[in-house]
């Protein structure tokens, strides 16, 4: 018995080092496994929270509603919209019904934050079926009075 010790725990150290890392590995596998799918209520919830940047919140429909929606179609041209959106769906959603349909995206959404969020941060919200390219750039490219005349117009679409 004495003889096979030496032996023995050389063998054996390799094999035990692998089971621990092995354990490690799939304890922090399983970990993540759960925490991605466990509902996380605060997650759900935080996105109707932040409906716009701070400086908006609350008075979008106020601006809105002051808005000039005569002026909506040209802006719309002038910043290219109708590149991707036409009448009928296509590269982008249809500016048929854009108005209605800003209204049921996304729950306690105005049709009008909606409509803002939309335009101002693209990636918040990516309209099912269609692909992440809408230009993302408008925040720093359209000034806020042509946003919201641009917003009443699409409101009326
Ligand atoms: C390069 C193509 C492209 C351009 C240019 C573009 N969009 Fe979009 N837009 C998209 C696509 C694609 C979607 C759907 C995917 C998404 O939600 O980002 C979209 C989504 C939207 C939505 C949400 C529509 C819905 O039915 O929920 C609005 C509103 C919108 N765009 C407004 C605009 C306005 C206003 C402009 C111009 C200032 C503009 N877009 C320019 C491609 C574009």
């Amino acid at each position: 018995m004495s003889e096979k010790v030496p032996i023995q725990v050389p063998r054996l150290a390799p094999f035990i080092t692998l089971l621990g890392a092995g354990l490690v590995i799939a304890f922090g596998v399983a970990f993540f496994a759960v925490l991605g799918n466990v509902p996380n209520p605060q997650r759900l919830m935080t996105p109707i929270v932040v409906t716009a940047p701070p400086q908006f919140t609350g008075n979008i429909e106020a601006r809105v509603a002051a808005a000039d929606p005569g002026k909506g179609a040209a802006i719309f041209e002038k910043y290219a919209c109708n590149a991707c959106h036409r009448a009928e769906d296509g590269v982008g959603p249809a500016l048929r019904g854009m108005g209605a349909r800003a209204a049921t995206r996304r729950p306690n959404y105005s049709a009008a934050a909606y409509l803002y969020e939309s335009i101002i941060e693209p990636n918040a919200f990516i309209v099912p079926d269609y692909a992440n390219i809408m230009v993302s750039n408008y925040k720093a490219k359209i000034p806020e009075v042509e946003l919201f005349d641009l917003i009443a117009w699409l409101l009326r679409q």
